[in-house]
């Protein structure tokens, strides 16, 4: 399977800003077949950036996306619109479920309307900080997982990356609150036991899990060990261009 270095941008850089960097990260990358270095520009960068990446080195995700295709929804961007612009779109990403409220019914609809408009979604899920310290977080996972694949069916679970993303340990400053590798091999068991319960091993073993949540370039290559991690979904980090490609990098190194 692939390794997929995925960069957040959240809601960081102008367009000029965004296409300097891209710019920049696009002379300091080679051509990796194994790796996929995909980033997340703010919505309005995506399409002038369309028009500058090298599809051969790197690919664009959409942040966010919504689940109808057209019709009377002032401000939304539909799949539908960035169908072509976009190989991968971020879905119920934590700060979208917890700042925007949006449900797993929500996510569902997005993840299905991704599918639908062949953009691949990236479903995030990942427990709180205060349901993993009531011994939540199996259920979260499951019913994260459940709730954000309902509409997929057997015969798309293919065309779905899962990320976990443990809230507390996104954007995190303290070593307290940094996810170590033991953390994450457990939820990703989980994750990979929910996906065959769902759709056969066979299936599940095709679906691509990455960790994100604090990811630099001191500790990916700890993350990219975990057994069945097969990337990093980076938020900060990707936002310093000698980080980002030291992380590649650090991705070539681990899986080669
Ligand atoms: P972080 O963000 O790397 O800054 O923790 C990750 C994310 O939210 O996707």
């Amino acid at each position: 399977m692939k390794t997929y270095i995925v960069g957040n941008w959240k809601l960081n850089f102008t367009v000029g800003e965004a296409s300097i960097y891209l710019h920049k990260l696009l002379k300091s990358l080679p051509i990796y077949r194994d790796i996929d270095v995909v980033v997340a520009p703010s919505l309005l960068a995506l399409q002038p950036l369309s028009l500058q990446i090298d599809r051969h080195k790197m690919k664009l995700a959409a942040q966010n996306g919504f689940y109808q295709d057209y019709g009377a929804y002032t401000g939304e961007v539909s799949f539908s619109q960035l169908r072509g612009i976009v190989d991968y779109a971020i879905v119920g990403h934590s700060e979208r479920r917890y700042i925007l409220g949006e449900d797993d019914k929500m996510i569902a609809k997005k993840v299905d309307a991704a599918i639908r408009n062949k953009v691949t979604p990236i479903l995030c899920i990942g427990e709180t900080e205060s349901e993993r310290a009531f011994g939540e977080t199996s259920d979260v996972i499951k019913d994260q997982l459940a709730g954000g694949l309902r509409e997929v069916s057997d015969d798309e679970i293919d065309k779905v990356i899962i990320a976990y993303e443990p809230v507390w340990a996104i954007s995190s400053t303290k070593a307290a609150k940094i996810a170590t590798p033991d953390e994450i091999a457990d939820a990703v068991k989980l994750i990979r036991k929910c996906l065959a319960d769902m759709y056969g091993v066979k299936l599940a073993d095709k679906v691509p899990v990455l960790f994100g949540g604090s990811v630099n370039s001191s500790n990916a290559g700890g993350y990219l060990t975990v057994p069945g991690v097969n990337g990093l979904l980076i938020g900060g980090a990707s936002l310093i261009l000698n980080e980002f490609v030291d992380i590649i990098d650090t991705a070539k190194r681990v899986r080669s």
